[in-house]
C-alpha cells in the first residue's frame, strides 16, 4: 500500500506555488537576513536558526553583524571571541562550525555552490545545504524541517505514524522536492518557513487566513492539528547537583577541555562530582536555587549546593575565575543566568543584613 504522501502533489504544484510565493510577497516578516541579503547573511542566519526561534535569534543577528560583518572577519576572530558572542544561544558546536565554515571559505579560491558541495562544511546538513544554496544561488534544494513536514502532512492528511521527527523529515524528502519551484526555489523555501512559523501553526493554526487552504485535506476535514502523527518521546528525568564554592573573590568553574564534544571551553557551575564531592554530601550544602529545564528529551532538575573550596588537587577541568571577570568569560545560557540570579540574590540578602 502506497504512503499517501507519495500521492503529493495533491494539486497541480505550479498553482501552489504562485499562490504561496504571492503570500509570501505580502506577508514576509522584514527579517533582517532577507534585507539586502548576502551570503554571509544567509549563512550566519542559517547556523543561528538551526534549533532556535527568530524572535531569539534576532538580537544575536545584529550584534553579530556589527562585531563580525563577514567571512573575512569572522575567520580572523579567536575561538573565545566567536563563543562569547554566541553566549546564550545555545548548541555551541553551531558557534564552533560557523567559524571553522568562514575559515574554510576564505582559504578557498571558488565558493562552494552546490548542496553537495555544501553539506562537506562542517555543522552543514541536509536543511541548511539545502537553505544556504536555495537562497543564496537559486539552487532547487528542498528545505524539510518541523515546520516543512507539518505543512505537508496537513496538505495530505498522511496519517503515518513516525518515530520522530528526523524519520518523518526523511519521508517528505521527496513530496518537499516535487512541490518546489523550480523557478524560485530561495523564496519558496522561505515561503514553506513562513508559512509554518506564522499560520500553519502546530496547535490553533490559521486555517481561515491560510493562503493555501484550498490545498489542504487536512484543513477540508476540519482536524489539522491530528497531522503530522509522531511517537510521543519518552521524557527521562534527570537530577544534577551542582556546587557554589568561593574563595578570595573567585567563584569555582567547570570549563569542559578544548576537544569536548559538547560546550569546549565554556563555563559551568561544577556538578558535584567534577567537585569532588558525592551527591549526598553536596546537598547538605545550603541550597541556593533548583531550576528544571528541558533538554530534548530529557527533563533536567538542577540542584545548586553551597559548598568549602576542594582540599584535595582540583580537577584538571576546574578553574577559579575572579567574580569581576565573569563578564568577560562564556558561561553557557542557564548558568549565566543562575550565576547572575545567585549573585544578585546574595547582594539584596547582604543589603538587607546591614
Ligand atoms: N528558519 C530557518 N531558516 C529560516 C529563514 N531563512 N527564515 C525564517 N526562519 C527560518
Amino acid at each position: 500500500m502506497p504512503r499517501s504522501t507519495e500521492k503529493i502533489p495533491p494539486v497541480a504544484p505550479a498553482e501552489f506555488q504562485r499562490t504561496l510565493l504571492a503570500w509570501y510577497r505580502t506577508n514576509a516578516r522584514p527579517l533582517p537576513w532577507r534585507q539586502s541579503a548576502s551570503l554571509y547573511k544567509t549563512v550566519v542566519s542559517e547556523f543561528m536558526l538551526q534549533q532556535t526561534q527568530v524572535k531569539t535569534v534576532l538580537p544575536y543577528f545584529a550584534r553579530w553583524l556589527f562585531a563580525l560583518p563577514d567571512f573575512g572577519a569572522l575567520a580572523a576572530a579567536s575561538e573565545a571571541e566567536v563563543l562569547k558572542r554566541w553566549e546564550g544561544l545555545g548548541y555551541y558546536s553551531r558557534a564552533r562550525n560557523l567559524h571553522r565554515l568562514a575559515r574554510e571559505i576564505v582559504s578557498r579560491p571558488v565558493i562552494p555552490r552546490t548542496p553537495a558541495e555544501w553539506r562537506e562544511l562542517p555543522g552543514v546538513g541536509p536543511y541548511t545545504a539545502a537553505a544556504i544554496t536555495s537562497i543564496a544561488f537559486g539552487e532547487t534544494a528542498a528545505c524539510v524541517d518541523g515546520n516543512v513536514v507539518r505543512i505537508l502532512a496537513r496538505l495530505t492528511a498522511d496519517s503515518t505514524l513516525f518515530r520522530d521527527s528526523s524519520a518523518a523529515a526523511k519521508a517528505f524528502a521527496a513530496p518537499a522536492a516535487a512541490l518546489l519551484s523550480r523557478e524560485n526555489p530561495g523564496d519558496h523555501n522561505q515561503a514553506m518557513m513562513e508559512l509554518g512559523a506564522t499560520v500553519c501553526l502546530r496547535q490553533n493554526p490559521l486555517c481561515l487566513t491560510c493562503p493555501v487552504r484550498p490545498h489542504c485535506a487536512a484543513a477540508r476535514r476540519g482536524e489539522p492539528e491530528k497531522f503530522p502523527r509522531l511517537a510521543p518521546k519518552q521524557i527521562e528525568q534527570q537530577h544534577v547537583t551542582r556546587v557554589w564554592c568561593e574563595r578570595d573573590g573567585a567563584l569555582l568553574l567547570h570549563r569542559a577541555a578544548a576537544d569536548a564534544r559538547r560546550f569546549a571551553n565554556i563555563h559551568e557551575l561544577p556538578s558535584a562530582e567534577h567537585a569532588g564531592l558525592d551527591h549526598a554530601r553536596a546537598a547538605r550544602g545550603e541550597l541556593l536555587a533548583r531550576r528544571r529545564r528541558g533538554i530534548t528529551r530529557f527533563q533536567i532538575t538542577e540542584s545548586i549546593h553551597l559548598a568549602p573550596p576542594p582540599r584535595r588537587k582540583l580537577h584538571p577541568e576546574l578553574v577559579w575565575i575572579a567574580l569581576r571577570d565573569l563578564e568577560t568569560i562564556s558561561l553557557s545560557g542557564p548558568h549565566r543566568r543562575w550565576v547572575t540570579e545567585i549573585l544578585a540574590g546574595r547582594k539584596g540578602q547582604s543589603r538587607a543584613d546591614t
